[in-house]
């Protein structure tokens, strides 16, 4: 039975029809609001606004859920690997085996990145943010690997070309910035072993795989694959609405993510941990400064706009620094702040009443470190990890048979009527 909400304006009773979500989320529908009714909604940020109906991750921000199609994320971080957690999201399912081999053979196939393309990043800037290059050689592919349409071959050329060369590229701009040479993928490497190959080997100095590394990469990736409608999505689904080529709107969810806000977090959260130990500030006053309204001062790595309890990621993200860093037999005094920065805002009421709890980049940043990823990279290997559900968001929505061009309304708060004023009168 369809159910309804009654919605009285100006004295006349609407109806508008209520979808109800396979977890029991509801919305009403409101896209005939104007027209019945000439009212529009406000909802700067979208905090209380639904973009589209969603197959591909559910989340319950109460409770700390996160499911990929369904699966937990904390089962696929324990047993599934980055490249099959991507075919998940993008297909519907997990692969078989046949499956599965395949696309790892199409990976290695679509590995190499055009040699034309290292001519821009050797006159980019050498300390040109890696984010910035991403997003213009993202965008570029679409001139070295022409796709002509969104028919499902090229949109498949297009995934492949995107998931792997990602790697290649985002390798491509650590190297280069240091004027080292460019490593090439190798077909006897893993997705995550041959990025950590491309990004440290040295013919001078081999550089050593070490299978813990590999899997705790996997599993940073397979974390960070997909958020349903979060800022950098959606700004891949407006793109994708528009019908631009599927280049082209991760160029632009690489460019939303980039802000410290969002997938920026994760360098921002090492850049305050870093300044705290430098300050010589104590916990109890950071914390104070992150409450203190008139300090523009926040505790980056904490907060969310769904989650209002432990982000579930950044619980498996904590437990995989202290792994990572014992398995290295490392220390990082950063860690240790993060944790004592942990342990006080959470017994602090400003915190618990405004459910602000650590988030995905609070702790990510210090097993990027411990893998020896340089700080202006941790966004890049943000966007790696995202890059999977990104096109399965974007391919649901430009499939979508009741899809359309996004264009929000705007209440006008600007000048009434004005007549133009000729330059010698004014
Ligand atoms: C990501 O959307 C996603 O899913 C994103 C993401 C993904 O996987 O795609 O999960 C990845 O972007 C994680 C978030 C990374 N960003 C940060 O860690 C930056 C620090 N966090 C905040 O800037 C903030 O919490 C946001 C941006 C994450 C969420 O902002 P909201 O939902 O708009 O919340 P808000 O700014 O309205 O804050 C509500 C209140 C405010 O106080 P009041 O005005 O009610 O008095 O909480 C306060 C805020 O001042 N607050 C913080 C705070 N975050 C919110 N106060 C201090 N420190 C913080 N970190």
């Amino acid at each position: 039975m369809s159910e309804f909400v009654k919605v009285i304006i100006e004295g006349k009773t609407y109806e508008f029809p209520v979808i109800i979500g396979t977890e029991g989320e509801k919305a009403f529908d409101i896209s005939q609001l104007r027209k019945l009714t000439g009212y529009i909604t406000h909802d700067p940020g979208f905090g209380s606004t639904g973009c589209c109906t969603s197959a591909i991750t559910f989340m319950d921000g109460e409770k700390g859920i996160l499911r990929y199609r369904g699966i937990p994320v904390d089962q696929l971080a324990e047993h599934s690997t980055f490249v099959e957690t991507a075919y998940l999201l993008i297909n519907g399912h997990l692969p078989n085996h046949e499956q599965l081999t395949n696309m790892r053979v199409l990976l290695n196939d679509s590995s190499m990145v055009h040699e034309d393309m290292k001519i821009f990043y050797q006159n980019f800037p050498r300390n040109t943010h890696p984010m910035g290059i991403l997003s213009a050689m993202v965008n570029a592919l679409k001139s070295f690997y022409p796709a002509y349409d969104n028919t499902e071959e090229e949109v498949t050329k297009m995934t492949l070309n995107l998931i792997s060369k990602i790697r290649t590229m985002s390798a491509m701009s650590y190297r280069m910035s240091r004027g080292h040479m460019v490593i090439y993928p190798r077909p006897d490497y893993s997705y995550c072993a041959n990025f950590l190959n491309m990004m440290f080997d040295n013919p001078v100095k081999p550089y050593k795989l070490d299978e813990d590394l590999v899997k705790a990469l996997n599993v940073f990736w397979i974390l960070h694959a997909d958020h349903e409608q979060n800022c950098s999505t959606t700004a891949v689904r407006v793109v994708g609405s528009g019908k631009a080529n599927l280049y082209a709107a991760i160029s632009a969810g690489i460019a939303a993510l980039w802000g410290p806000l969002h997938g920026g977090a994760n360098q921002a959260v090492i850049e305050m941990l870093t300044n705290i130990q430098q300050s010589g500030y104590s916990i109890p006053q950071v914390i104070e400064k992150a409450k203190d309204k008139s300090d523009d001062f926040r505790l980056m790595g904490f907060g969310h706009r769904v989650y209002k309890t432990y982000d579930p990621r950044a619980k498996i993200m904590k437990k995989m620094c202290d792994a990572v860093l014992g398995k290295l037999k490392k220390k990082d005094p950063l860690l240790d702040t993060a944790k004592k920065l942990e342990e006080v805002a959470l017994t602090d009421s400003y915190f618990i009443e405004k459910n602000l709890y650590p988030n995905v980049d609070f702790y990510s940043g210090i097993v990027l470190r411990a893998m020896g990823i340089p700080l202006n990279m941790f966004t890049v290997m943000f966007a790696i990890g995202r890059l999977p559900g990104w096109i399965a968001q974007w391919q649901e929505g430009v499939e979508d048979p009741n899809g359309k061009i996004c264009r929000p309304r705007q209440i006008y708060t600007g000048a009434g009527l004005t007549n133009y004023v000729p330059l010698e009168e004014r």
